[in-house]
């Protein structure tokens, strides 16, 4: 598990509440995030899971006004402290194209996606696309760049870096290419790095190494980090937070001690049992949760989760609130959403 723990009298970098993502189709509105709510500390990993299509993507690219259109954000909070102390800024309230947004993109929060030939640009050495990230944000010189560029490429673990700066995408292998994408997105030292499946398209030995890289250089240059991924081990491995989400929603939030050790929603559960453990015998089938996750445009009726959840009551007709497990104890962070841990 990572080592950076959060001291709990220091602010959030970003505190999300009640988020609304939607987008608009011919055949309704798409409610891609509903009322989504949790926190990144300074220095902290906070890993996102669940089944695809639960709103991991859309959350993240909410975060920087990226959403494509026709989506738009219609409700709820993004409070980024930019500045420790200061008084945050609402990116929620700030126009995707403007210089503003721009200059936060990259500089303070970067982003990096599963597939980075969907990302790099094709005609362009890496070299120059790490150079373009450099320049755009910082007043340096073309051959300044270019020095800075062959450094992140030595500091992603490229060997040959002052030859691979001149190399073009496609002679890279694919976990090459994700490191570059990583050089691209730490240039600027951003606070937060939001990482949707980074390593969900390498074969196992590269993920690890990816995933080891992220992590060093997270020590090393000490920004927060938003890990999307329906990998749980993923999670158990660097996240310090985990969030579940379902539907849009999230159902469960809390340590990694909290979901991996005292799991609450029955979702949440589910996820843990597909997860295969080294060393155990290995099965021909892993359990997995039953049914598939609802068409955005056909949920059931209250809490999202109870077609396919063992513990259905009827309670369970009504949408639960995501609440505190523990209010009392101060500290408590662990919050379900889910009527078999609510108070009546
Ligand atoms: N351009 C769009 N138009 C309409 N609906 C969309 C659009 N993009 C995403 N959605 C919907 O928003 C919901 C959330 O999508 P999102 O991409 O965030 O899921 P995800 O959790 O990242 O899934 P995956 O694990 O497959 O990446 C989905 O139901 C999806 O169908
Ligand atoms: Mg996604």
């Amino acid at each position: 598990m990572a080592s950076v723990e959060k001291t709990s009298h220091e602010k959030p970098l970003l505190e999300i509440s009640g988020l609304k993502t939607v987008f608009p189709t011919d055949d309704g509105i798409v409610n891609a995030v509903s009322d989504v709510s949790f926190e990144i500390g300074p220095g902290q990993t906070v890993g996102v899971v669940g089944e695809s299509g639960c709103g991991k993507s859309i959350t993240g690219l909410s975060l920087l006004q990226l959403v494509p259109s026709p989506g738009r954000i219609e409700a709820g909070e993004i409070l980024f402290r930019r500045n420790g102390d200061d008084e945050p800024l609402d990116i929620a309230q700030v126009s995707p194209k403007s210089e503003l947004m721009r200059q936060i993109r990259g500089n303070e929060i970067a982003i990096i996606f599963q597939e980075p030939m969907t990302s790099l640009n094709p005609v362009y050495t890496v070299g120059n696309q790490i150079a373009e990230a450099i320049v755009l944000h910082e007043q340096v010189d073309k051959k300044t760049a270019r020095e800075r560029a062959i450094e992140m490429i030595a500091r992603v673990g490229i060997p040959a870096p002052a030859q691979r700066v001149d190399e073009y995408p496609h002679q890279l292998s694919g976990g090459m290419r994700q490191r570059i994408m990583i050089a691209m997105a730490l240039c600027c030292s951003p606070m937060l790095l939001i990482a949707d499946e980074p390593t969900t398209a390498l074969d196992v030995t590269i993920q690890a190494q990816v995933l080891g890289l992220m992590q060093e250089l997270q020590a090393e240059m000490g920004m927060a980090i938003m890990l999307i991924t329906h990998d749980l081990g993923v999670i158990a491995d660097l996240a310090d937070e985990v969030v579940v989400m379902y539907a849009g929603r999230v159902v469960e939030r809390g340590t990694v001690d909290d979901i991996f050790y005292n799991p609450l929603h029955p979702y949440t559960q589910g996820l843990l049992k597909s997860i295969p453990v080294l060393g155990k015998t290995p099965q021909k089938t892993l359990p997995s949760i039953p049914g598939t996750v609802p068409h955005p445009l056909g949920l059931p009726v209250g809490c999202s989760f109870q077609p396919r959840c063992s513990e259905r009551m009827s309670e369970c007709e009504q949408m639960p609130e995501l609440a505190i497990v523990n209010a009392e104890a101060e500290s408590c962070r662990h919050a379900v959403r889910c009527w078999l841990h609510t108070d009546f």
